[in-house]
């Protein structure tokens, strides 16, 4: 059995910088037509300059692949409307991190209120910028992203005519959230489909499956996998891929990401086909975020074939989801 994706998208993508960014980019510009690039590099991406010459270093990283890299900014409370409309033609949205919430948010915003960025927030809805939000509070860890649900719906009522994404949701209040707000969109991660907290902590520690926000309990799983797999017009793929090298991980103080660029449209294929929903997968891999950041990727068809395939243990010194086991379904062909 095969199935043809045209232009698939990765609305939510960390590729890093370096010798990182040389090894990683290439596999997600393989069988990605595009992917939303997040900004949170030492330092963070806020200048027009820094965006310009990070799509630069992506554009060289990737070699010939044809791959449209949607650059985003780090959202400073001082963005005014000059600075945003010099950099509208560059971005493709800009990303809200609480400050020191996850990896390299040092420089993210203390107190996310709709008073307080006001005028940051106003001059994105006027010049239709998205903003993209990393939704977690300081509280407990399990329920941070159930606590910045108001906040999420704050922002959404004081500013109907911003496009808000809520990034990686993990959690059923989350999926509520998208059905009251016009405005409210989501990305959904490969890992939150399919896994839960057991699956990270319930028996050996998995580091390799340590992210932010944090994989919950069952019924949050069911309600994301409930809105992904129905195609649910407000949700997008967003991998979330992040990758750190393997010593980072399989270290006294784990960094947070996984790491699934290579093997998620086939896994995504996998968690489809057992449900009985492949013909909704195109939906949920472009088609909603084509509609949603009003964007026609490049023309990419990527065939997925029913056939088992071992994911190998490592991409340079990075390790994959599922490195060594073996997936149902495998990439065939890219043209
Ligand atoms: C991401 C990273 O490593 O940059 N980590 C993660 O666990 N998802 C940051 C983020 O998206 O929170
Ligand atoms: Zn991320």
């Amino acid at each position: 059995m095969q199935l043809t994706l045209n232009s698939p998208l990765d609305m939510h993508l960390h590729l890093r910088d370096g010798e990182m960014l040389r090894t990683v980019a290439p596999l997600s510009a393989h069988s990605f037509a595009a992917a939303i690039i997040m900004p949170n590099l030492v330092p963070p991406v806020t200048t027009v300059e820094a965006v310009t010459a990070y799509k630069g270093r992506i554009l060289e990283g990737i070699g010939n692949e044809k791959f449209d890299p949607l650059m985003t900014l780090f959202f400073q409370e001082s963005y005014d409307v000059a600075f945003l409309e010099k950099a509208k033609p560059y971005i493709h949205g800009i990303k809200l991190y609480p400050a020191g919430i996850t990896t390299n948010s040092e420089g993210g915003v203390s107190t996310i209120d709709s008073a307080a960025l006001n005028m940051t927030l106003t001059a994105m809805s006027d010049l239709e910028i998205p903003l993209l939000i990393h939704g977690e509070s300081n509280g407990f860890v399990m329920d941070r992203e159930k606590e910045f649900v108001p906040v999420y719906e704050d922002l959404a009522q004081k500013f109907p005519d911003l496009k808000i994404v809520m990034e990686h949701i993990t959690t059923k209040e989350s999926v509520a959230a998208l059905e009251h707000h016009e405005n409210l969109y989501a990305t959904i991660t490969l890992h939150h489909l399919l896994i839960t907290l057991d699956e990270v902590a319930g028996g050996m520690l998995q580091p390799h499956l340590f992210c932010k926000p944090i994989a919950k309990r069952p019924e949050d799983r069911e309600a994301l996998l409930s809105v992904a797999l129905s195609a649910h017009p407000k949700v997008m793929f967003g991998s979330d891929s992040a990758p750190h090298p393997q010593y980072a991980k399989e270290n006294c103080g784990c960094a947070a990401g996984v790491f699934t660029a290579p093997i998620a449209l086939p896994v995504l294929a996998q968690l489809f086909d057992t449900h009985g929903k492949l013909d909704n997968l195109q939906t949920f891999v472009s088609d909603n975020a084509q509609r949603i950041y009003n964007y026609t990727p490049p023309q990419k068809s990527v065939v997925l074939e029913k056939k088992a395939f071992t994911v190998p243990e490592k991409y340079g010194n990075v390790v994959p989801m599922y490195a060594g086991e073996e997936i149902g379904w495998c990439i065939q062909s890219v043209s």
